[in-house]
């Protein structure tokens, strides 16, 4: 039998090495889209059991946020540390979009839900190695510094509630990073650093995508189970996400990816136990 997508999603999971497990994904992304174009033998959905926690390089050293060390972000080493991040951050989320579709391949959803987490994967493969481009180019590179452990925690607390993956997941945290990309461009811009000037502003434009396949298909189950999608949205965040949202918020790309500000300005405070 050949590979099913689920199946496809589990070996990218199980593969260790970054440069495997991103050149891997962008493979089955190739594979995935030709045969839905019909110029390869079809690819079935298929069944698998992810690891709960995906394998990952020997570096960098995962520490808990609180001992990353912190840089000031205008100095050469602090350009390294924020790129580093976003390296880390990447690699996380190619895991992410391979297991939302391995772990929920039970639960039954259209093509289109296959075909935009697939591509969401490719793109982060793509961002991660984009990413490690420029950090060879600064003469470091991806695992030369130590990274944020507990990345997988949100991914950990929904494994079990496809609706709560797609509320924290993309429409929280990667609805984050439209938040604070732009100072982020702004810092290697006056660095005068074009190249990871472009990696970002790639990253920027293609994570406006993966907030709008969140809040689609989050919307798709709410009709699919009549439920209210801002009161279910806000009772999710509550429920598995662990900290308030915080502004100021990208309001114009949250927009452009179908996140109104009634979803995300409640957040933002403390819930009020008066109800
Ligand atoms: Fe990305
Ligand atoms: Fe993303």
């Amino acid at each position: 039998m050949p590979q099913s997508l689920a199946e496809m999603a589990a070996e990218v999971l199980c593969t260790s090495d970054a440069r495997e497990k991103t050149d891997l994904s962008r493979r089955h992304a190739a594979r995935w889209f030709a045969a839905r174009d019909g110029e390869s033998e079809p690819v079935m959905i298929g069944t698998a059991t992810p690891p709960l926690h995906p394998a990952r390089p020997d570096r960098p050293e995962l520490l808990s946020p609180r001992d990353v060390p912190r840089r000031r972000p205008g100095s050469p080493a602090g350009r390294i540390a924020l790129l580093h991040a976003v390296a880390h951050i990447e690699l996380n989320a190619v895991d992410l979009h391979w297991d939302i579709i391995a772990r929920f391949s039970r639960t039954p959803m259209p093509m289109g839900f296959y075909d935009d987490w697939v591509k969401a994967a490719d793109e982060e493969s793509k961002h991660f190695q984009l990413v490690c481009g420029c950090l060879q180019e600064l003469g470091s590179d991806y695992g030369e510094l130590p990274a944020h452990a507990g990345m997988w925690r949100a991914a950990e607390d929904t494994r079990d509630d496809l609706m709560g993956r797609l509320a924290v997941v993309p429409m929280v945290l990667e609805a984050r990073g439209l938040d604070v990309t732009p100072d982020m461009i702004d810092v290697f811009r006056k660095a005068g650093l074009t190249g990871p000037v472009a990696a970002l502003e790639t990253i920027y434009a293609e994570e406006v995508g993966h907030v709008a396949y969140g809040s689609k298909w989050f919307n798709f189950l709410c009709g699919r189970h009549d439920l209210d999608p801002k009161a279910e949205f806000h009772r999710l965040v509550r429920s598995y996400f662990h900290s308030t949202l915080k502004p100021p918020f990208n309001e114009e790309k949250r927009a452009e990816a179908g996140l109104p500000p009634d979803f995300y300005w409640p957040l933002s405070e403390p819930a009020s136990t008066s109800g």
